[in-house]
């Protein structure tokens, strides 16, 4: 699953745990999936284990980073929602359990930009009042997945304006050369080819975001949910 990217570990702590071009993911029937949704699938690409795994740790990279400071956390809904909650349920945990800890708050904003598995120049940003409270703030960006980068790069630039005191961002998934991709987040789960996958709240034109894990759809699902 994981690539060997040059240096003296298989993983890269910048990009995340590198899943390299040739990884073919799990069979379907190894799994428990939900019904409705088998002919719709190629693969489980990320278990939902692994995914876990995977963000306990960059809550703990966050807390030795940001520790004993106050931050916002702010989701990006919806495809962030899950990796939100579990990042801050760690990060929870951690704060409990050491001397140090991260006091939270934890907002939400809406972006929509993508229309079947293609990204668009046309982007939406919903509760963009929350934006107005991140003022002189400590925030912490919980995103999805980057792929072209053009999303992340259009939040950013739009809440210079409100002059928060610090962003970082975590991104659960960042595509490897999805286009004009310059943006590297600070915080990466995992570093995928550029190929479109659906579950553990990312979607397809809303489907799939039930799925536990992160699958990647096949044809037929991309032809039977497309608008
Ligand atoms: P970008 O502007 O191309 O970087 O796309 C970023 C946004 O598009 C993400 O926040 C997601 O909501 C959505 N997106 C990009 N790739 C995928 C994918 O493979 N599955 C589901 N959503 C995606
Ligand atoms: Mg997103």
């Amino acid at each position: 699953m994981c690539e060997n990217n040059g240096s003296s570990f298989p993983c890269s702590t910048h990009r995340g745990l590198v899943i390299s071009d040739t990884w073919p993911g799990y069979n379907l029937d190894v799994f428990s999936l939900p019904n409705h949704y088998c002919e719709d699938l190629e693969c489980v690409y990320i278990p939902h284990g692994v995914i876990v795994d995977r963000i306990e740790r960059l809550a703990s990279d966050i807390m030795k980073d940001i520790g004993d400071n106050h931050i916002t956390v702010l989701c990006v809904l919806k495809g962030g929602y899950k990796f939100c909650a579990d990042l801050v349920e760690h990060i929870k945990n951690l704060s409990r359990n050491s001397e140090r800890f991260i006091s939270m708050r934890v907002d939400f904003i809406r972006l929509r930009s993508y229309c079947n598995d293609k990204s668009t120049e046309d982007l939406q940003i919903i509760g963009e009042e929350e934006l107005s409270k991140l003022t002189g703030k400590n925030v912490l960006i919980v995103e999805d997945v980057i792929g072209t980068g053009r999303t992340m790069k259009a939040l950013l630039s739009h809440m210079e304006n409100y002059n928060p005191k610090m962003v970082k961002v975590a991104s659960l998934l960042v595509k490897r050369s999805a286009g004009n991709n310059t943006y590297s987040p600070d915080y990466t789960g995992f570093e995928i080819p550029n190929i479109f996958v659906v579950g553990y709240a990312l979607d397809y034109n809303e489907h799939f975001r039930d799925l536990h894990h992160i699958c990647v759809i096949s044809d037929k699902g991309k032809e039977k949910y497309k608008v």
